[in-house]
């Protein structure tokens, strides 16, 4: 693993010069190759013609499955590009036959949309959802969760890093779990996606949705769906069209044999063209490395805050990631948010519906501060960050 050459990617990080910027779990600051090729791609539409760029560039666009397929080691068949993690998700959970009775499992730090999604087909179907509980640590129980195990289950889906804190689910572990009992696996990997490696053998899903404006620092507006090669025929996407199926006579019509089934005709292509120069910067940097960054930053974080006695971090996990969540004693989320905003310092709250099954638990629907780092981040903007915290 080599190191990571932190004077080279801030370089490369214009938004360095300007921000402090801690919102990287809400969407990353993009390396200027990518914004770059973004603002070229634009560029040719605005004077070439749209559908001329697309044909001149077809490399870069094709460039995009081959580039995910390595990040995720799959085959540039089974990946879809989508416009975000949420439709991505959706495009596979939707495409799920569920009959009365059926069940799905998940985790207590499900995704709000997920979870809308979950009981508007449990509503319509019948099927039902059950929440697998919590180990001590704060995430999903394997001991429950195989003991859950019996024939109506016909899914399990969870959040990898879940939206809300430092929390990391065990999600190779889960998909040991699928594989023994022959049980279809959906992973939102909406934000481990460029922030720890991802192998969908080792995780053993079979579903995978990720975005790409978080952690892989992609243009916000794109995000990509991984179906597995013996899944993709026996799931029919819940809308279709001319790109996803072919249209035979007046009354037939194929859908296409690849993941691009999931996917729409019209859309942003300059943001996958871009979010392809993103996937092989990550892989230039190498995961390991990142993971290895990420992590070691947001613990010097939250070592950092456990000294300031107004605040309390909030994070859950055997393993904590790069995401930070904390409270104020005396501030209100949106308060600090302001006051570190002030500074030059970019956070985000989360309250609310992201991760509420958690938040009513836990007794956290007042809201959080949401401080998450990447690897570009420095030292000293964590310094500068703690001393700001102290002064509120
Ligand atoms: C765990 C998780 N899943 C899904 C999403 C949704 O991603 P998108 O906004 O790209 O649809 C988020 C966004 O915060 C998330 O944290």
């Amino acid at each position: 693993m080599t190191e990571i050459d932190l004077a080279r990617v801030r370089a490369e990080t214009r938004g360095c010069e300007d921000v402090i910027h801690f919102n990287n779990a809400g969407a990353s600051l993009p390396p200027m190759q990518v914004a770059d090729h973004l603002y070229a791609y634009l560029r040719d539409e605005e004077v070439k013609g749209g559908y001329e760029t697309a044909d001149m560039r077809r490399d870069e666009l094709e460039h995009f499955y081959v580039a995910v397929a390595r990040l995720l080691n799959a085959a540039p068949e089974e990946i879809a590009f989508v416009e975000n993690a949420t439709r991505a998700w959706d495009m596979a959970f939707y495409a799920f036959p569920l009959q009365p009775g059926d069940r799905i499992l998940t985790t207590v730090a499900e995704y709000g949309s997920n979870l809308i999604a979950y009981l508007q087909q449990a509503r319509k179907t019948g099927a039902e959802l059950v929440v697998v509980p919590n180990d001590a640590h704060g995430q999903i129980d394997l001991d429950q969760l195989e003991a859950l195990i019996d024939e109506r289950v016909k899914l399990i889906s969870i959040s990898h890093i879940p939206t809300g804190g430092g929390l990391v689910n065990p999600a190779a572990e889960v998909g040991r779990i699928a594989r023994k009992h022959g049980i279809p696996y959906l992973l939102d990997a909406c934000q481990s996606a460029g922030q720890v490696p991802l192998d969908v053998e080792q995780l053993g899903c079979d579903m995978l949705s990720v975005t790409g404006r978080k952690y892989l620092r992609g243009p916000r507006g794109t995000g990509f769906l991984y179906v597995r090669k013996n899944w993709i025929e026996r799931l029919e996407p819940p809308l279709l069209d001319q790109h996803a199926a072919d249209l035979i006579d007046g009354e037939k019509f194929v859908i296409r044999p690849d993941a691009r089934r999931f996917e729409n005709w019209e859309r942003f292509f300059a943001g996958q063209a871009a979010l392809g120069t993103a996937v092989d910067y990550a892989m230039e940097i190498g995961l390991e490395a990142i993971q290895e960054r990420v992590f070691a930053l947001a613990a010097t974080l939250r070592a950092g805050m456990a000294e300031i006695p107004d605040i309390r971090v909030t994070d859950e996990g055997a393993v904590k990631c790069g995401i930070v969540t904390f409270q104020h004693d005396r501030l209100g989320c949106r308060d600090v948010k302001v006051a570190l905003g002030q500074q030059g310092i970019n956070v985000s709250t989360s309250s609310g519906p992201g991760m509420k099954l958690s938040y009513m638990a836990r007794g956290l629907e007042a809201g959080l501060v949401r401080a998450s780092v990447h690897y570009y981040n420095s030292e000293p903007e964590l310094e500068r960050f703690l001393s700001v915290l102290r002064t509120l």
